[in-house]
This record gives C-alpha cells, structure tokens and sequence, in this order.
C-alpha cells in the first residue's frame, strides 16, 4: 500500500527546473546521494512554510539542495559546509552558474572543524543535516545551540531506505548503518527541548521544531 501511495505521489511531484534537472543526471551519473524528489519538494515547502532568512546546510555535496533550497526563497542566506574536495569545487561551480555566490556560503572542510565560522553566521532559522549518518546526534547537538527562536532542524534519511524500520533485508554495513540512524531518532523522540516528527517522504525526513 505505501509503495502505492509513493509511486503515485511520484508521478505527481512538480517538475523541476532545467537546471536542477541537469544535476540530478550529474548526480545520478555520478553517484553522489543527492535528495530524492519527493523529499526535495518537501523540503522546498517547509522553506516556503517558515520563510527562513538564513539556513544552516550540513553536506553540500554539488551544491543541489542549496540551490533548491533558495529557489523556493530567493532572498534567503545559506551557509553550506562540504568536506569532499571534488564535491565542493562542482558546487562552486554550480553556484557561480546560477548566480547564486553572493547567497550561498559554501565552506569547504568537516563541520565539526568549523565550528567557529559556522557560529560566526548565527543564529540559523533553519538547519538542514544531510551529512554522515553517523553523526547526526553531534551535529544537532552543535548546531541546535545556533538556532533562533523560531529555527527548525530538518534532518535527512531517518528512515534509511526503510531499513530503519525493517532491517531484515539489509546487508551488514547497512543494518548498521540503520542502527546508528535508529539511535539517532530515538534520541530525538526523547529530546526534551524539540518536538519532532519524522515523515516517509523521500529517505524519511524528520522535523524538530523548539518547544515553547
Ligand atoms: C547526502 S550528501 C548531501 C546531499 C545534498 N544535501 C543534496 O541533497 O544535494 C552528504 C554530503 O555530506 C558530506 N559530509 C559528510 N560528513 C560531513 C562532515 N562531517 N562535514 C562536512 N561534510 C560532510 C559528504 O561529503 C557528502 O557530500
């Protein structure tokens, strides 16, 4: 029934523009996890919905989030942080071919290294964490402190090609890699300062927005 709902929730998913189109094929060609339609138009909807300023993006990969991210808001400011030397030079370029440079920071190096500069642009009204799955726990932790009253923090693949919930079928590397997301969700059910909710669109995309 779900793989119903989605196939047809795919078949609807508005088109992209001919850009973006560009680098999902890059993408796809290239291998580099980029986020998948459905998750993409969600995300593109909660910017629409919160109207951030400014945006925290944890893993630029080429740069396609960012750039969808401030299609659906043009005047927003976002600092992205990239650690894999060919990935951040494509988003460089892709940045630059879209005009795009003065409005999106991308910073090249781990994010936990740095920490200083990322602050140095806070408060975040939204922070996306779409990096290493591993360590999703330490970047909330790090990067809820810079959020603004009103921030969001939307996290990618909490649901782990649905190996998160039914690990069964996975191989080895990655029931483990569902254990340690598996970890992470429950920490952030049990979060006592966010509320959040996790959504079986795209990889599964969870929410957590501050209680009051
Ligand atoms: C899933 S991809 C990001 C996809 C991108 N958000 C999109 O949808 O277009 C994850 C990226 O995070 C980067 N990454 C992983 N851990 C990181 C870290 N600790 N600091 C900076 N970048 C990291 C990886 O090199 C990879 O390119």
């Amino acid at each position: 029934m779900l793989q119903a709902i989605m196939g047809y929730l795919e078949e609807h998913v508005e088109s992209s523009p001919e850009w973006a189109k560009k680098l999902e094929e890059l993408a796809a060609e290239n291998r580099v996890p980029i986020m998948e339609p459905l998750g993409i138009q969600f995300l593109m909807q909660l910017i629409r919905l919160q109207q951030p300023d400014n945006i925290l993006e944890i893993g630029t990969a080429i740069g396609y989030s960012a750039l969808m991210m401030r299609h659906a808001k043009p005047d927003v400011s976002i600092v992205t942080v990239e650690r894999d030397d060919i990935r951040y030079d494509q988003a460089v370029t892709h940045i630059q071919a879209q005009g795009a440079q003065d409005d999106i920071l991308i910073l090249k190096g781990d994010a936990f290294d740095l920490e200083e500069t990322i602050r140095a642009h806070a408060p975040y009204d939204f922070v996306f964490i779409d990096a290493a799955k591993g360590q999703y726990q330490r970047f909330f932790e790090s990067y809820s402190e810079m959020l603004s009253e009103r921030g969001v923090i939307v996290s990618d693949n909490v649901l782990f090609k649905g190996y998160v919930a039914d690990d069964s079928e996975a191989t080895p590397r990655k029931a483990n890699i569902a254990k340690k997301i598996r970890k992470y969700n429950d920490w952030l059910f049990e979060h006592e300062a966010f509320h959040t909710t996790i959504l079986p669109v795209g990889d599964g995309v969870a929410v957590s927005v501050k209680k009051k």
